[in-house]
């Protein structure tokens, strides 16, 4: 049973009000702990495209929320009767949903709070601003359920002693609650099963420096950051017995986006016979999207690669960068992918059919 501590515990939570949305501002850690509380449109949007809320399922959260906290403050125009509320909530869903193109679960949420809407159709935009908040909880909590089965079912992949090594940040701070790729190993300390973990530090924007070695330092886990092009020496030593990653958006053959060099990571892997899994809540996969070739790929700021986190700029301002913000996997290199629902295993295209089937 969810409880609203366990809420308020999150990245992404409504405020004490209950009428805002409140978000850790994860572009300020380590350093700083800074929450943002909002309530506009473009606020959230910027938050979203900035990553001050990042991670697939917290867009999730975060977007369900969104849905609920932008309905309750329209103006009275808006809210004056179904059509003129629909029509006002239909462009916040199109704005929102166009903050980020790859991870599904922004418009996996946006979508499912704007079927109710139209499962309800008619009523009084009093009472479907009732329902989106029932909604947006229900979103969360669903989450921080759902986290905590994966960590259960990641951690069965573990044997005391192993080295484990994963990519960009997919713990607390990017889901709720135990994380998906970082439950299984918080999980692991919480149990006193040793473990070792190796985190690349994820270039261009150091979400495993930044985020995955923080959380597991704070929570216990020993943990060691190396540089994105140190992951083949640790697997060459031996010291990796597993991959764990998460996923911004599963293909229904089992190709997946995540984080920039999560491909190059799972190629290792499969040259040194590491298995190499991803792990995800059921909102991760679009039985929609037939293989990684249809994922939107989203491309951002050159000055990320040129000049961000540098005291001075490490390059000319004139050359030029290439900066996909993520890559896709390819499916012959993934062992299995954990859900919430249980381990999956190849074939995916079969395997995950017969999961959404159920
Ligand atoms: O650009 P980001 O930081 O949002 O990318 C995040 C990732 O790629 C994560 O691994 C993914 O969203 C899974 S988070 C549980």
């Amino acid at each position: 049973m969810v409880t609203n501590e366990d809420r308020m515990n999150c990245s992404v939570h409504l405020s004490e009000d209950g009428t805002r949305l409140v978000l850790i501002d994860q572009t300020q850690l380590p350093n700083r702990q800074i929450s943002l509380t909002m309530d506009k449109a473009e606020d959230i949007y910027d938050a979203i495209k900035r990553l001050a809320v990042r991670g697939a399922p917290a867009i999730g959260i975060c977007a369900g929320y969104a849905m609920y906290v932008l309905a309750y403050h329209l103006g009275e125009e808006d809210r004056r009767d179904y059509d003129s509320f629909h029509a006002a909530m239909s462009r916040y869903a199109d704005y929102l949903i166009s903050s980020r193109p790859t991870a599904v679960n922004l418009s996996w949420a946006v979508k499912r709070q704007m079927a109710l809407i139209d499962a309800n159709a008619g009523k009084d935009p009093e009472e479907l601003i009732k329902l989106l908040k029932a909604e947006s909880i229900a979103i969360h909590d669903e989450d921080i359920e759902m986290c905590t089965r994966i960590a259960e079912y990641g951690l069965s992949l573990i044997k005391p002693g192993d080295g484990l090594i994963t990519h960009c940040n997919a713990g607390p701070l990017a889901t709720s609650k135990y994380g998906t790729a970082l439950g299984p190993m918080l999980l692991a300390k919480e149990r006193g099963i040793d473990i070792h973990v190796f985190s690349d530090e994820t270039r261009p924007l150091l979400q495993g420096a930044r985020l995955t070695s923080y959380e597991l330092t704070k929570a216990g886990v020993d943990v060691t950051l190396i540089c994105d092009n140190m992951a083949s020496v640790v697997l060459k030593q031996g010291k990796v017995q597993a991959a764990f990653v998460g996923c911004d958006r599963i293909a229904a053959n089992g190709d997946f986006a995540n984080k920039i060099g999560t491909s190059g990571l799972a190629i290792l892997c499969k040259y040194y016979n590491v298995p190499f899994y991803t792990l995800g809540p059921l909102s991760t996969i679009d039985m929609d999207c037939p293989t990684g070739d249809d994922i939107k790929i989203e491309l951002r700021d050159p000055d990320e690669i040129r000049n961000m986190w540098y005291q001075e700029p490490m390059a000319l301002p004139e050359t030029k960068c290439y900066n996909p913000a993520f890559d896709v996997t390819d499916h012959t290199l993934l062992t299995a992918i954990v859900t919430d629902q249980g381990i999956i295993y190849p074939p995916f295209d079969v395997n995950l059919k017969k999961l959404f089937e159920k």
